[in-house]
C-alpha cells in the first residue's frame, strides 16, 4: 500500500519522508490556503523533496480553464499529477489531459457510479473522501470496498487513493479492503506507530537494561 501524505506544509511533508513514509503527496485549495503559500513556488518545493507524485489541484471550473490550468501546474515539475474534481466538466478535461500524457487525479469522489466514470475517462487515481461520508452518518468504506470491486470486475487500472481519511482505523480497513493508496495528514500517519502496549513493555526494558546494567557499546 502507498502512503500518500495530505498536506502542503513543508516541514511535516519533510519529517515524514525523513522517516521513509513518504509515497507522495496530495493537496487541495483548502490545504494551499492553510500553508498561506503561492501553489506554484509551494508545488516546486513539495516536487524538490519527494521523488512521488505530488498532486496540485485546478480551481477552474469549465473545461478549457481546468484543461489550461492542468497544463499550467504539470510544468512545475515531471512528478506533478494534476487533480480535478468529479464534475463533468472535470471528466472530459481528464480525458484530455491524460490523452495529452498527464497523471490525473479526480478528486471529491462520493459514490460508486463517480468512481466508475473517472476510470473510464482515464484517470490515474481516484480519490473517495472517506471522512466526508462518515461526517452525514455514511460508510466511508463500505464505498472503498464498492469500488475494488467494480475496478476489479472491470480490470480498470485506476488507482484508488482512499482520502479524508480522519483515524488510523481508517487505514487499516482500506488496507483489508485493498486500496492502493491512503492519502492522510502526517499526524494520522505518525499515531499508526504508537501503541500503549509497545510504550508499557519499552519502559520495563529499560528499567530491567539499567538494573541489569546492560551496555552494548
Ligand atoms: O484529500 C482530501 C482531504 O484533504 C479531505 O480531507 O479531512 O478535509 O475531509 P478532509
Amino acid at each position: 500500500m502507498k502512503f500518500f501524505v495530505d498536506t502542503a506544509d513543508v516541514d511535516a511533508i519533510r519529517e515524514l519522508n525523513d522517516l521513509g513514509f513518504v509515497d507522495g503527496v496530495t493537496t487541495n485549495p483548502s490545504l494551499i490556503k492553510k500553508s498561506g503559500r503561492d501553489i506554484l513556488e509551494v508545488t516546486k518545493e513539495i516536487c524538490d523533496i519527494v521523488d512521488g507524485p505530488v498532486s496540485a489541484e485546478v480551481v477552474a471550473l469549465d473545461y478549457d480553464a481546468m484543461v489550461n490550468e492542468g497544463r499550467k501546474l504539470a510544468k512545475i515539475a515531471d512528478n506533478v499529477v494534476i487533480k480535478l474534481p468529479l464534475t463533468l466538466d472535470g471528466l472530459k478535461a481528464c480525458k484530455t489531459l491524460a490523452s495529452e500524457g498527464h497523471k490525473i487525479n479526480v478528486t471529491l469522489c462520493f459514490s460508486a457510479n463517480q468512481a466508475l466514470l473517472a476510470a473510464k475517462a482515464g484517470a490515474t487515481y481516484i480519490s473517495p473522501f472517506i471522512g466526508r461520508l462518515d461526517d452525514i452518518n455514511l460508510d466511508g468504506v463500505d464505498l472503498i470496498e464498492d469500488i475494488r470491486t467494480i475496478y476489479d470486475n472491470y480490470g480498470y487500472e485506476t488507482e484508488i487513493l482512499a482520502a479524508s481519511i480522519r483515524t488510523v482505523n481508517h487505514i487499516t480497513e482500506c488496507a483489508k479492503i485493498g486500496a492502493d493508496v491512503i492519502t492522510a495528514p502526517a499526524n494520522v500517519i505518525k499515531a499508526m506507530a504508537s501503541h500503549v502496549l509497545t510504550d508499557k513493555g519499552l519502559a520495563q526494558f529499560v528499567k530491567d537494561a539499567e538494573e541489569a546494567g546492560i551496555k552494548i557499546v
